[in-house]
């Protein structure tokens, strides 16, 4: 496919659906649909959510669509033909789990905020519908982002009790009316840099003390020691295995040193950095807890926490605030300039939220999740 060629100024009425081109290189001519989506995403969380932190960038889109093992995935783009060249101001992605939850559609839907209201979400809607059907597919699951303001007028809860969100943002009113309910919130938190390295040092000191001799920190960055993926593997299987998923219909996915490398490969050509701490329990050599917090240079002011896990037979014994504290003060020697870590958790997880709330984490908005049947 070559780069539509520039028509008359764009108007309302002047967007058409596309698939995402596929490309391995961001020379590629088709690239400008890769710096679309970027932007596309970059405006519509600075309107909904206040920055563009989590904004992917375009070698980040392209890595993680190519990128189709054990989730497949699939991407609409809705273009309006500017003088200048295409623009892409709404894409709809559609992911299948490859290994795991056959019923179940994932989507996801984001309009550019100076194209909405025009119907481009409803025909990004319908296709996602459409193809998951095709696909087999008789669920559908749809998280909608949202900020750190107080919710607003009439407010959504899910069944659980746990967390809220206003039913007046747009994506709430899309995905309701796509016949979807609220099934789970997950909670947004962010910690300013530097956290005092005197705290960090007492909340180690402390969490190494309770959990006594019996375990072992080791720390590492890209690739995970061989000697360790089987086990890291195991962590994140655990991981998805006991997370809280409040409401909704679907199974963890899998998890194997396999996928574990793929991912590896998949960070290091978006770019992106890691630091893993890990604790091992002496006695039976098994790595029993982790955390990981993942950066890229091209977003230089934040890192990402990623997943932390400690094995159900090992809680108790602080080793969540134990790696986690570690895994901050290396990540400060490693990237001094970051001034901000976002991390995410469920409501239902009163343990994690409470770690994060110590080591200073605000709460900073959220992502509420709606299923229903196709
Ligand atoms: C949600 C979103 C994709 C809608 O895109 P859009 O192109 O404006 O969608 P449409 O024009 O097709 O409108 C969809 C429906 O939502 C309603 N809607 C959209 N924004 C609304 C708002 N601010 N207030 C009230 N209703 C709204 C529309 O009225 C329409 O319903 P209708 O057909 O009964 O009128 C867009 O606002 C967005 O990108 N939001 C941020 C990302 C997000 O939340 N995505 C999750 C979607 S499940």
């Amino acid at each position: 496919m070559t780069a539509p060629s520039a028509v008359p100024a764009p108007t309302t009425s002047t967007w058409r659906l596309m698939d995402a081109p596929r490309i391995s290189s961001l020379d590629d001519p088709e690239a400008w649909a890769y710096q679309g989506m970027a932007q596309l995403h970059a405006a519509a969380e600075l309107a909904d959510l206040g920055n563009a932190d989590a904004a992917p960038t375009p070698v980040g889109i392209m890595v993680a669509l190519n990128n189709q093992s054990y989730v497949r995935k699939l991407r609409r783009l809705a273009v309006v033909d500017a003088p200048d060249g295409p623009q892409v101001v709404g894409n709809a992605v559609l992911n299948l789990q490859v290994r795991s939850n056959p019923e179940l559609a994932i989507g996801l839907i984001v309009v550019h905020p100076e194209h909405r209201r025009q119907g481009i979400g409803t025909a990004l809607a319908e296709w996602l519908r459409t193809t998951a059907r095709a696909e087999g597919r008789t669920s559908v699951l749809a998280p909608v982002d949202f900020g750190a303001e107080p919710p607003e007028g009439e407010v959504l809860t899910p069944e659980s009790g746990n967390g809220h969100v206003s039913a007046g943002l747009p994506g709430v009113h899309l995905a309701r009316k796509q016949g979807l309910d609220l099934q789970i919130v997950e909670r947004r938190s962010r910690v300013d840099l530097p956290v005092a390295p005197e705290a960090v040092a007492r909340f180690e000191a402390e969490s190494s003390a309770a959990a006594g001799d019996a375990y072992r920190v080791h720390t590492w960055t890209a690739p995970t020691p061989e000697e360790w993926i089987e086990q890291y593997a195991a962590l994140e299987q655990a991981l998805a295995d006991d997370e809280p998923r409040g409401g909704l219909d679907m199974e963890a996915d899998v998890w194997d040193a396999e996928r574990i490398r793929g991912e590896e490969a998949a960070i290091a050509a978006k770019g992106d950095q890691y630091v893993v701490t890990a604790a091992e329990h002496v006695a039976t050599g098994q790595l029993v807890a982790m955390t990981m917090l993942q950066w890229n240079d091209l977003k230089p002011d934040h890192s990402d926490q990623q997943a932390t896990v400690v094995l159900k037979a090992h809680r108790g014994h602080r080793l969540g605030m134990l790696v986690k504290a570690v895994n901050l003060r290396e990540h400060a020697r490693l990237r001094p300039g970051s001034r901000r870590i976002y991390t995410w958790n469920n409501e239902e997880n009163p343990h994690m939220l409470a770690i994060n709330v110590a080591l200073g984490f605000v709460p900073a908005g959220g992502c509420a999740t709606f299923q229903g049947a196709l």
